[in-house]
């Protein structure tokens, strides 16, 4: 057996202990240790933080200059599936030993043949998660620009196809295209070797898209009863008479198409109508509508991964085709039409923006809220956690969070987010590009996770408005936490004064 790392110090309870580090070499902050228990057998526990204290006491007793007095929490032991706190105390004096990958594998109870997505903390251990709460309970992946937010989402789009779930993606930069490829990996820690996924993933493109010679299949819809604010959106028709208009043409018609609209606004006796039949008309030719649109049943199919690649696409009719694909299928699973799968949505607050309401906000929270009834998942990725739709945030049961620095995205975490402590936070905001806290029922506890490496090509910033948003978001994170510290200064004086 190792030799003992420290020995618990103070009054010990069953939740938590303090121990006088006696190897400082082999603790850190957030090592997992064990320690015997009387009538529970080796319980697992975690180092919370580590302190450097003056006691000539300790000093003489442990024969060391400097003391460091390491704070322990008690995550327990598995007993029939379940964390179990011990229960009895620990006693003081009692030694304290790391823990081996396998009582931790145990212990926090990762699924044998889960979601592989990393290796936990400093460990060798494999954190697997449990495909069907990953699936069908919804996951979300928060993270500032660049901490690695898309490459984990190929991940675990890589673990889903490899068990050949249907998968739908949203990509507005066009990301994930390069999952095709296999990456360029060598031997690693993690054991994955390299592999592309060409046969797997279609990927669509709209017939107005720059990207359309490189897409594999073309992505267009009907075009049928869009509704007045769809409408409204798409043309940017701002004039109060023209929307008004519209509305009084929409009236008359059941089952309709854009040219069904100009032919009854053109019956309207009145000169405004003009500017809406031009606008109507511009929304007619833009391409994205066909007679035979694409079938909606070809964009959930078993062992392959439906691309949407939106480069290119102006956000309205990005917003409007999110909507309409995701409401059709949304309706064929609810008739059984489609298997089960999930939909992946990149820059998702762009569809559903927290402020004001986006065509595709409606459908994303009705999937968030009402999905996992019918066995459609949802993963949604951002990087405004502020910025998001709140109900949408709130229904996701697995978070992977990465580095988080803005305050309001900070506080959305800490709101939104049930079991995130100080600690974890103070963990988030200095996390390293690739490194997230993991939280999920599933697991009880939080955990980090070292995210492994692709088995496929990770390609970044590939078309202009990925290069163009960065520096608009740059620009607004500047003016929050502007404003944050005017509150912080204003709280400041306020209470000088008082
Ligand atoms: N788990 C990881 N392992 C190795 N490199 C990573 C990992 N996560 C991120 N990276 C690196 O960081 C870069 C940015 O990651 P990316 O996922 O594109 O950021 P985001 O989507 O959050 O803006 C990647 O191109 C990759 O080089
Ligand atoms: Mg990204």
């Amino acid at each position: 057996m190792r030799s003992a790392v420290g020995k618990i110090h103070g009054s010990a309870s069953s939740f938590e202990f303090d121990f006088v580090v006696t190897n400082s070499k082999a603790v850190k902050r957030g090592d997992y240790i064990k320690v015997w228990n009387e009538k529970d057998g080796w319980v697992l526990a975690q180092v919370a933080e580590i302190l450097a204290v003056d006691s000539p006491k300790l000093s003489e007793q442990y024969k060391s200059k400097e003391v460091l007095i390491a704070k322990a929490r008690v995550l327990g032991k598995r007993e029939e599936g379940k964390l179990k706190m011990p229960s009895s105390p620990f006693i003081p004096g009692d030694s304290v030993y790391t823990a081996e990958d396998s009582l931790i594998a145990e212990t926090l109870g990762f699924a044998e043949d889960g979601i592989y997505i990393g290796l936990l903390g400093d460990t060798g251990v494999k954190v697997k998660l449990n495909p069907n709460t990953l699936v069908q309970k919804h996951v979300c992946i928060l993270a500032r620009t660049g901490s690695g937010k898309s490459y984990t989402a190929g991940v675990i789009i890589e673990e889903l196809l490899d068990r050949n779930v249907p998968l739908l993606i949203i990509d507005p930069h066009g990301e994930y295209v390069s999952m095709k490829r296999p990456g360029k990996i060598r031997d690693n820690e993690f054991g994955v070797e390299p592999r592309g996924y060409a046969e797997k993933i279609v990927v669509y493109a709209p017939p107005t898209s720059p990207f359309i010679d490189s897409a594999d299949r073309e992505l267009s819809l009907d075009g049928i009863n869009l509704t007045a604010e769809e409408l409204i959106e798409l043309s940017g028709l701002r004039s109060p008479t023209a929307q008004a208009l519209l509305y009084q043409a929409l009236r008359n018609l059941r089952n309709y198409t854009i040219a069904d609209i100009i032919e009854e606004v053109e019956k309207i006796k009145h000169s405004g109508k003009w500017t809406l039949i031009g606008a109507l008309s511009k929304i007619e030719n833009s391409g994205l509508f066909k007679q035979k649109p694409t079938d909606p049943r070809t964009l959930l199919v078993r062992g392959k991964a439906s691309l949407i690649d939106l480069r290119g696409i102006e956000p309205a009719y990005q917003n409007l085709i999110v909507s309409r694909v995701i409401s059709e299928l949304f309706e064929l699973r609810k008739r059984g039409e489609v298997e089960p799968g999930m939909i992946v949505v990149e820059e998702a607050h762009n569809f559903a923006p927290e402020r004001e309401k986006a065509v595709a906000t409606n459908i994303l929270r009705t999937v968030a809220s009402e999905g996992r009834k019918f066995g459609l998942g949802l993963m949604v990725i951002t990087q405004r956690p502020a910025r998001i739709d709140k109900n949408v945030i709130s229904q996701c049961n697995t978070q992977i969070i990465l580095k988080v620095t803005n305050p309001n995205d900070i506080n959305a975490i800490k709101k939104g987010i049930e079991g995130i402590t100080a600690e974890i936070v103070e963990e988030i905001k200095r996390l390293p590009t690739g490194t997230a806290v993991v939280v999920s029922p599933e697991l009880e506890v939080p955990v980090v996770v070292r995210i492994r490496v692709r088995k496929s090509m990770h390609s970044e910033a590939t078309s202009i408005t990925k290069e163009e948003e960065p520096q608009e978001e740059r620009e607004e994170e500047r003016k929050e936490e502007k404003e944050e510290k005017k509150g912080f200064l204003q709280r400041f004086f306020r209470s000088r004064r008082s």
